[in-house]
């Protein structure tokens, strides 16, 4: 039987490799599986949860859209639309606000990230954050939800949610307990200019992350300047761990190219890392200059892609609004 995918990227801008190799790329493969119903989410009302310029805003939902199209993402399969045009996400949030426990939630290490030191200036939308991503992914009865490495905790407690709903309005099997769906490999991708660290939207650097807007000579540029070390190439995995950097490239290289790590090590190994990347830069382009030209030219025609939302959010709702009332009657509305 098909899968039931949902999932959603944050229209917060610079969308890049990262979001590229760890999710959007796979959202195109589940898409093309025959038998799966997918639905991608540019989720806007996750976005508000830090501040937001609208005007802003208004434009990288808009281009986040155009990412997803651009790669691949066909509205004629998919359903492609923002969350905030779909108000059941909201109501669903709250419901299930009032299943999840403080004790969970104090327990999610993206809060902690996110909100940094002083937690008491974070807005409560942070904090509540994957309790509305638990809406979203249960309203659609998703069985399957591909993410990145760190959404996963959010997963587990979206699991935990859907099961104390369940539970508390003796309705088993009304929510489902969906199943990440994360790479097994190259599910994190690292800064260009720093190997411990998460290739980010929020990077001050620019030089740290290949945008799926950057043109070619942007991405070569940034290749060049990516930092390696004094080492030749490894023979083998054993130490790659101790050379992150080294590791990331490889990982980059090797998921672009559908290959295993072992061949790029195999492929590589005993050359310069000018040689590497050489054929690091051919592949990137190869497979990002022509998502970023696509960008481009959809960005020039903006009904367009207001239309692709519009559509999408009409067949959303339907499915959403219905669950929403399903959940309603159970509780006693
Ligand atoms: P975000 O940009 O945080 O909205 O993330 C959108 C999707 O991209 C999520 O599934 C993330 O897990 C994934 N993602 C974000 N950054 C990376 C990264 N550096 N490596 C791999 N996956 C990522
Ligand atoms: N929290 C996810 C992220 O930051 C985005 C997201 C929101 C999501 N709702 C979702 C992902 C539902 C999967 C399913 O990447």
């Amino acid at each position: 039987m098909g899968k039931k995918i949902f999932s959603g990227v944050q229209p917060t801008g610079n969308l890049h490799l990262g979001n590229y190799i760890g999710a959007i790329k796979n959202f195109v493969d589940l898409q093309n599986q025959k038998g799966n119903e997918c639905v991608y989410c540019v989720v806007d009302l996750h976005a508000i949860t830090t501040k937001q310029d609208p005007k802003i805003l208004k434009n990288n939902i808009r281009e986040t859209t155009a990412a997803f199209l651009a790669s691949g993402i066909d509205p004629k399969k998919s359903i492609i639309f923002n969350q905030s045009l779909v108000a059941a996400h909201s109501e669903g949030s709250w419901i299930l606000g009032c299943i999840a426990r403080m004790g969970w939630l104090n327990r999610m290490t993206q809060f902690k990230e996110k909100a940094g030191k002083d937690k008491e200036k974070a807005s409560v939308g942070l904090y509540i954050y994957p309790v509305l991503m638990t809406a979203d992914i249960l309203l659609y009865d998703s069985t399957h939800v591909p993410v990145g490495e760190d959404q996963k905790q959010h997963l587990e407690l979206a699991r935990d949610i859907a099961q104390k709903f369940n539970l508390d309005f003796d309705s088993p099997d009304f929510l489902r307990a969906p199943e990440p769906l994360i790479q097994k490999n190259f599910s994190r991708i690292m800064s260009l200019k720093d190997g411990t660290n998460k290739m980010s939207k929020s990077d001050p650097s620019d030089l740290s992350r290949i945008n799926l807007t950057d043109n070619k000579d942007q991405i070569v540029n940034k290749i060049k300047k990516a930092k390696t070390d004094n080492d030749p190439l490894p023979d083998d995995n054993k130490n790659l761990s101790k050379r992150p950097e080294v590791e990331n490239l490889l990982g980059i290289y090797s998921s672009l190219s559908d290959q295993s790590l072992k061949n790029s090590i195999n492929e590589f190994s005993g050359k310069n890392f000018s040689q590497f990347k050489e054929k690091l830069t051919e592949i990137v382009v190869e497979k990002i200059s022509p998502i970023s030209i696509e960008i481009n030219k959809l960005l020039k025609d903006i009904d367009y892609i207001d239309t692709v939302l519009k559509e999408g959010g009409k067949r959303a709702d339907l499915i959403a609004s219905k669950k929403v009332l399903e959940m309603k009657k159970l509780i006693g509305f």
